[in-house]
């Protein structure tokens, strides 16, 4: 049997949380021969909602479970983990100013990037969820050296399961037909979701989504918007912000980075950038990317037309001045 590997997820006794512990205990995110032991940290205000959650852990009987640590105390979350999915952070409130939340965050995401140097074991992979997810993760990047940059990534897998899920629906096929949608930048309202390399699977091979929705204006138009408003779509009409379909994405992008992305098949990750397709390097941004051996590499010579490259500087843009503001909050 293989030996349990450790997954830390912050803000466990969130709504995502709570979406996303019982499918990694179910062994959605590792395989179903995969033993986890759970690591959930909350802040203490939130301990007996936590304390609750893994209750639920214990009365579910997962047999791929072989252990729950629920905690306040950030040191012994982090300890030997193998996974980390940091869910928790500071929500913005009403008539808070941009800067408020994205100083919170900065120091939540400083002090947890000490605590996973310290105390993770070596080669964790980092996947950040909380907002702003794109400059959280480069604040946990930066504030963890030893952390090789390439286990720290941001999950823009949702906004790419919509894409996919958008063009399903359009073209009335099995969301698995639908592959090597791309977003490009920001997990925010300027990231640009494009369809110019994807592909249906039909009886005659793969063929182009282009050719097969013969609808320019649509795609460059509603599908993008539909896309980058889809999380909006979900608080207006649940009243509360995606929580399955994040949690879902969770499991996604890391069992695909661990597990390797099929061949011919890429998705899309928040990575720290080399400056490949001239996207400043320094920045946390997303990618089309494929995994083999447990490493993402940045899809490479994909061509780029004026319209989209309009759209990669333009959240690019907006993810040098959010890296702007985390460091004005650090001084
Ligand atoms: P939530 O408010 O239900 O849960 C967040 C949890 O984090 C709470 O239990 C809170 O007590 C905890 N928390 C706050 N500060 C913490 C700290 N310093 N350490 C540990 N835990 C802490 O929020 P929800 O709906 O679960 O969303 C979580 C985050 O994920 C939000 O930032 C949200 O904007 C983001 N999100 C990101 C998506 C993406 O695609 N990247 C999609 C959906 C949500």
């Amino acid at each position: 049997a293989k030996d349990p590997v450790r997954v830390l997820v912050t803000g466990a006794a969130g709504q995502i949380g709570y979406a996303l512990v019982p499918m990694i205990a179910r062994g959605i995110m590792l395989g179903a021969d995969q033993p986890v032991i759970l690591h959930m940290l909350d802040i203490p205000p939130a301990a007996e909602a936590l304390n609750g959650v893994k209750m639920e852990l214990v009365d579910a009987a997962f047999p791929l479970l072989k252990g729950v640590v629920a905690t306040t105390d950030a040191v012994e979350a982090c300890t030997g983990v193998n996974i980390a999915v940091m869910v928790g952070g500071f929500p913005r409130k009403e008539g808070m100013e941009r800067k408020d939340v994205m100083s919170k965050n900065v120091s939540i995401y400083k002090s947890q990037a000490a605590a996973l140097e310290q105390h993770a074991a070596p080669n964790c992979k980092v996947l950040v969820v909380a907002n702003p997810a794109n400059t959280n993760a480069l604040i946990l990047k930066e504030f963890a050296p030893s952390i090789p940059a390439k286990n720290i990534t941001c999950l823009t897998r949702l906004d790419h399961n919509r894409a996919l899920g958008q063009i399903s629906e359009r073209l009335n096929v099995p969301v698995s037909d639908v592959k090597n949608v791309i977003i490009w930048g920001n997990h925010s309202s300027t990231q640009y979701p494009d369809v110019n390399h994807a592909t249906v699977k039909t009886p005659s091979g793969d063929k182009p989504v282009r050719e097969l929705v013969k609808d320019d204006a649509w795609l460059n138009e509603e599908f993008i918007t539909t896309v980058q408003q889809r999380g909006a779509a979900i608080i207006k009409a649940r009243k509360l912000s995606s929580a399955l379909s994040a949690a879902s994405s969770a499991c996604d992008h890391i069992r695909d980075w661990v597990l390797d992305t099929p061949e011919g098949t890429w998705v899309s990750m928040g990575v720290y950038s080399d400056g490949s397709y001239n996207v400043p390097a320094g920045l946390m941004y997303s990618f089309p990317v494929a995994c083999k051996k447990g490493e993402w590499t940045i899809v490479q010579g994909l061509p780029i037309d004026e319209f989209s490259r309009k759209k990669m500087d333009a959240t690019a843009e907006e993810l040098s001045e959010e890296k702007s503001l985390a460091y004005s909050c650090l001084s």
